[in-house]
């Protein structure tokens, strides 16, 4: 039995379940092993996958006391639109690999704890369906060879009702996974990338259909004249992510971005890359307030949160765990991981001395 909305989870949201951690070993038991690879695993040795949680047991908050916390408001402004939480569900391609109710499943879910929903360009059900699923919806857009699939896809994002769209700056090719590489790994028939040629093609021993794709639709020439180009043909806020610079997020603000993520894909891209929460201070501090700045790549916990914006993230998205959480149980699944995080931002808020979302920003917190 579920708690209800808004109190402190009384029972477990899932049976065994009560943190995301429970939730990730439910979904390594049902899923394919093929498929759970693709969700796990991270690129080349996967030292930027097992850094990004290294990071963030590093960061130490520092708990105000004698705060009246006996009124607690986890919710926030998230490009207009009021959230539940400082958080919104990552975009995660094909999630119908996962669950038969998919991304629409998902952003139920998410729809339903009150937090935005990113769509990936790569979604296996149309933007349409999904940002008709009653929640906040974001597109995320990668940048592909077909200019006029783009100019479609952010067209059809804003009829849909999406209210943000993402631009993705770290994928010009896929990076390594070697574990879908020695996979062979392929979709099965009724997973496809929907929105655009709706076909990846066939499997092939020792190499990634994921892989063979991108490089097939994605193009890789992607720099600063085509932010602009994107900027101007959209009126929704734009949201730059996969940016790790501090130099290049100020240069994204200058040409008119909204938004930045602060993200190494979840240790997905560049292995090597630095963890997306030791670039944060530096990030935010060339951003200079100008827009707000988010995080990805490694949230597990609510303390995570906690820690995201001590250090000066307006929210963080998560990633992972929401498939972990699909593949436990589906839309139920989903709302357990989300539950879970509710209730552990809520509680570390309270235990940090923080009555709302812009006292957390304003703690301190430093890395050890
Ligand atoms: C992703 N990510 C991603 N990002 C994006 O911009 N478009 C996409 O289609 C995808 N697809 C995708 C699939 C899968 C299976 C995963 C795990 C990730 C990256 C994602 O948005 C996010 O940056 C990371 O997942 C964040 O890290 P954690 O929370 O998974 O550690
Ligand atoms: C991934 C892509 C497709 O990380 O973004 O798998």
């Amino acid at each position: 039995m579920r708690a209800a909305s808004g109190d402190p989870l009384v029972t477990a949201p899932l049976p065994g379940v009560w943190s995301t951690a429970d939730v990730e070993r439910l979904a390594a038991e049902r899923l394919a092993p093929d498929v759970w690879d693709y969700i796990a695993g991270g690129s080349g040795d996967e030292v930027t996958l097992a850094a990004n949680r290294a990071a963030f047991d590093r960061v130490a908050v520092v708990p105000r006391s004698f705060v009246d916390v006996s009124a607690c408001d986890t919710g926030c402004d998230l490009f207009g639109v009021r959230a539940a939480l400082p958080l919104a569900v990552a975009p995660m391609a094909y999630q119908r690999l996962v669950h038969d109710g998919g991304e629409l499943a998902a952003a139920s879910a998410a729809a339903a704890a009150g937090v935005p929903y990113v769509v990936s360009t790569l979604s296996s059900e149309p933007i349409e369906a999904v940002a008709g699923a009653g929640g906040t919806t974001w597109f995320q857009l990668y940048w592909l060879r077909d200019r006029d699939v783009v100019t479609t896809l952010l067209r059809r994002a804003e009829d849909a009702g999406c209210r943000a769209v993402v631009l993705t700056a770290d994928v010009p090719v896929l990076g390594r996974r070697l574990r879908d590489l020695r996979n062979g790994f392929a979709l099965p028939s009724w997973v496809k990338p929907v929105n655009t040629d709706g076909d990846v093609g066939e499997r092939v021993p020792g190499d990634s259909v994921i892989a063979r794709h991108t490089s097939a639709v994605f193009d890789p020439s992607l720099s600063w004249p085509d932010l602009a180009w994107v900027r101007a043909r959209t009126r929704l806020p734009l949201l730059v992510k996969g940016v790790l610079d501090p130099a290049d997020a100020a240069r994204a603000v200058d040409l008119g971005a909204d938004g930045v993520v602060v993200s190494n894909h979840g240790g997905r891209q560049l292995d090597g890359a630095v963890p997306s929460v030791l670039a944060l201070p530096e990030v935010v501090a060339a951003v200079g307030g100008r827009c707000p700045v988010l995080l990805d790549s490694g949230v597990r916990t609510g303390v995570d949160v906690l820690r995201a914006l001590a250090l000066g993230a307006a929210a963080v998205l998560v990633g992972r765990p929401v498939l972990w959480g699909l593949g436990a149980g589906g839309e139920r699944g989903v709302t357990a991981v989300l539950d879970v995080l509710r209730e552990e931002f809520g509680t570390a808020m309270r235990l940090a001395g923080c009555p709302d979302v812009a006292s957390a920003r304003a703690l301190t917190a430093s890395v050890r």
